[in-house]
């Protein structure tokens, strides 16, 4: 069985991680969507509303579960007997960040393959820090985010 996990902040979760969660489901017999849990950083969503949030969000994928870890990455996956990482890639801007990431794990952990996949050309430009920053600001971010995650955030920012 091919396990990957989806490692990120999904801050909130946004249709270009969708996107790309959709794209890894189809390569993968189980995705798990495994959110950071970082003890020395405050997030903007809850760690439980973060989880109802991205379930209501993916539950069209059948293989894909929704977890949250706190620690190293590697270990988590090794936990989970993954043999893969995977990765949104949009820009040249991510590219420095993300293969340093990728090498320190492959270091770290060598059976473990990082696999980079891009957003359609649409979903290039969004990120869970602005889409938060347009939220805050009033602005309209259905666009970028799923229904129930839209729903939330004009609640929580009103
Ligand atoms: O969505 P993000 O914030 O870009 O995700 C970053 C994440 C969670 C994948 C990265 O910070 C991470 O793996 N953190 C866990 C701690 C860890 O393993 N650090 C070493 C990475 S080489």
């Amino acid at each position: 069985m091919t396990i990957a996990i989806y490692p990120g902040s999904f801050d909130p979760i946004t249709y270009g991680h969708i996107d790309v969660l959709s794209r890894a489901s189809k390569l993968f017999d189980k995705i798990i969507i495994a959110i950071l849990i970082n003890p020395s950083k405050k997030p903007f969503l809850p760690i439980d509303d973060k989880i109802k949030l991205i379930e209501d969000s993916v539950q069209r994928f059948k293989n894909v579960e929704v977890d949250s870890f706190t620690g190293l990455t590697v270990e988590y996956a090794k936990l989970k007997n993954a043999n893969a990482l995977i990765r949104g890639l949009r820009a040249v801007s991510d590219f420095e960040y993300e293969m340093q990431m990728a090498q320190m794990n492959k270091s770290l952990y060598p059976e473990l393959e990082t696999i980079f996949l891009t957003p359609k050309p649409e979903f290039n430009f969004v990120s869970s820090t602005l889409v938060r920053e347009i939220a805050k600001l009033g602005g309209d971010i259905s666009q970028y985010v799923p229904e129930t995650v839209n729903k939330y955030l004009s609640n929580i920012v009103r």
